[in-house]
């Protein structure tokens, strides 16, 4: 006889209201993360609401957040001694602040009306603007920086993974077909790792933040499905029943076995 694995129908009720109790805890854990998420990330963009640009913003940074950019357009400005150089700045902060620009158009001007203060041998409080390294810092927007993401990424993994294998483990309780079932375990690991690795591809293109959008709302769907699943096998499928009768058939079909053999 093959071996058969426990479903809904073998558990006992207060197994039963135990899940329940985990999987709903779960869902509305899951619900207050989202609405968490929104709150931190709406608005980073300037504008209402979450957009995806707020996702290129947190992990990539942004080209109109810079700090060199805010400084030119407002404290910094009166020392410069054109005003036509302000463009000058902001538009090869905003082509990415590469090194080339910054020898052939942007030294030349710091070094005119900058460095005067900006110096560390006269100012080390001040951000240091005789050195392309340390400008550059100052021309590149924010995003999340490694060590936050490495941290992150790696409550994140074990907390996630937690809830992922318990929810899965009451999940395999159903009954589906077992190919499909294989896969929906699965997927929502799966998921959870392209997340994390979406976050540190965004960091450095700006173009995968919708690759973050999309681990995280397919990690999202498959581990809804799977309580709701769970939920509905527990508490409304009529499927036990079905099981029921096949234990008893298997259970005389085995006695008539053994009695044959006996
Ligand atoms: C007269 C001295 C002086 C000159 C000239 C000067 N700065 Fe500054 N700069 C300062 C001081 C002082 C601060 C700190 C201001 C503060 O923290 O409120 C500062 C701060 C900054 C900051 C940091 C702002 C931040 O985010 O904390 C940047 C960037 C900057 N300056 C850029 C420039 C640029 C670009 C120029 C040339 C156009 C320039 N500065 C010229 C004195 C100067």
């Amino acid at each position: 006889m093959p071996q058969r694995y426990a479903r809904f129908s073998d558990i006992s009720m207060s197994e039963r209201i135990l899940n329940t109790a985990f999987l709903l805890t779960i869902g509305i854990g899951y619900l207050m993360a989202l609405i968490n998420l929104y709150y931190t990330d709406q608005g980073r963009d300037g504008k209402p609401g979450l957009s995806i640009d707020d996702i290129t913003i947190q992990f990539h940074g942004s080209n109109d957040q810079t700090r060199l950019g805010s400084a030119v357009t407002g404290i910094m400005l009166p020392n410069l001694k054109y005003k036509s150089d302000q463009e000058v700045i902001l538009r090869w902060i905003q082509n990415g602040a590469d090194e080339a620009g910054y020898n052939d158009k942007i030294a030349p001007i710091l070094n005119r009306d900058c460095v005067l203060c900006h110096t560390p041998a006269i100012n080390p409080s001040l951000p240091d603007l005789t050195r392309y390294p340390s400008v550059s810092e100052l021309a590149h927007g924010g995003g999340a920086s490694v060590p936050s993401l490495v941290r992150v990424s790696h409550i994140h993994l074990f907390g996630i993974a937690f809830i992922l294998y318990l929810v899965g483990k009451i999940f395999i309780l159903c009954e589906i077909n077992i190919y499909l079932k294989r896969v929906m375990v699965l997927i929502p690991f799966v998921a959870m790792l392209l997340d994390v690795l979406s976050w540190f591809i965004t960091k450095r293109f700006s173009e995968f933040a919708f690759l973050v959008v999309f681990s995280g709302a397919l990690m999202g769907i498959s581990l809804t499905m799977q309580i709701l699943l769970s939920l509905h096998q527990m508490w409304f499928s009529r499927t036990e029943i079905k099981t029921a009768e096949i234990k008893t058939e298997v259970k005389t079909k085995t006695r008539i076995k053994a009695q044959r053999y006996r």
